[in-house]
């Protein structure tokens, strides 16, 4: 039977578990791979030889800003759809903790792009390196941070940056726990949540 939770969020009958809707799905796992390439190229930039500094470091801050678009884009997708509820023989400690780890998820899909946004705009060269979204059009710099008088700009980029590292961390973490979360349902419980978000 159908309840009003499967409607919101997806199909289902006894043969089909209940799914993801397909936006969800798809929001789900564009914004996967591209923080992914993000990590990626925010890690490897310092390694690169000089030439390749800049294009990877402004396709890195495109990409950012793109994932900011598609958080803000999920997450009014979630407050207005209630997911798929998880499976009722999964104890409340992990239904618990799978909440908290995808709320602390969405925190991180906006705290990294914007702590990356304020690091840049904080950079002293800003007013001079306008930054453009894939090279067709100019993206705004935050004006109060950008203007800021040197000594304060120069510690808010610090601090900017360090918050940008630190949230870099977590994200790892709590990656290593949702994906860990997600392999465990699917070799050890047998009950797949997998299937729930595959495109
Ligand atoms: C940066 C990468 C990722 C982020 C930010 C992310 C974030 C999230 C969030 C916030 C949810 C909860 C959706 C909701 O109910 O509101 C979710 C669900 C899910 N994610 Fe990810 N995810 C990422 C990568 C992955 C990867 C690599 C896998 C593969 C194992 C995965 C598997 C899943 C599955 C199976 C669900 C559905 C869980 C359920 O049934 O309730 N995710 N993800
Ligand atoms: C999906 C969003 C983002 C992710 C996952 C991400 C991740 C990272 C990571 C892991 C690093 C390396 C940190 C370190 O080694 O200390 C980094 C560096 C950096 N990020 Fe981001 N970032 C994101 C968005 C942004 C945005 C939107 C901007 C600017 C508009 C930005 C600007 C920078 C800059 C300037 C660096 C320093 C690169 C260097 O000089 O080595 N990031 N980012």
């Amino acid at each position: 039977m159908n309840t009003e939770a499967d409607t919101l969020a997806g199909s289902t009958d006894a043969a089909s578990p209940p799914r993801y809707t397909r936006i969800a799905i798809v929001l789900h796992w564009l914004i996967a791979l591209l923080i992914i390439a993000n990590v990626v190229l925010g890690l490897s930039a310092e390694s690169l030889p000089d030439d390749w500094v800049r294009p990877v470091i402004d396709t890195h801050k495109s990409i950012g800003i793109t994932v900011l678009g598609l958080a803000l884009l999920r997450i009014l997708w979630r407050v207005s759809h209630r997911p798929p509820p998880l499976p009722r023989e999964f104890p409340a400690w992990e239904k618990g903790a799978a909440h908290l780890a995808h709320f602390a998820l969405y925190l991180l899909m906006i705290g990294l792009p914007l702590s990356g946004w304020l690091h840049d705009s904080a950079w002293k060269d800003a007013a001079t390196h306008p930054m453009h979204w894939f090279g067709l059009f100019e993206w705004p710099r935050i004006g109060y941070v950008m203007r800021a008088e040197p000594a304060l700009r120069e510690s808010l980029h610090d601090r900017f940056g360090a918050l940008h590292t630190w949230l870099g961390y977590a994200l790892y973490a709590l990656l290593a726990m949702h994906i860990g979360g997600a392999l465990k349902h699917e070799w050890i419980d047998r009950k797949s949540v997998l299937k729930r978000m595959a495109p």
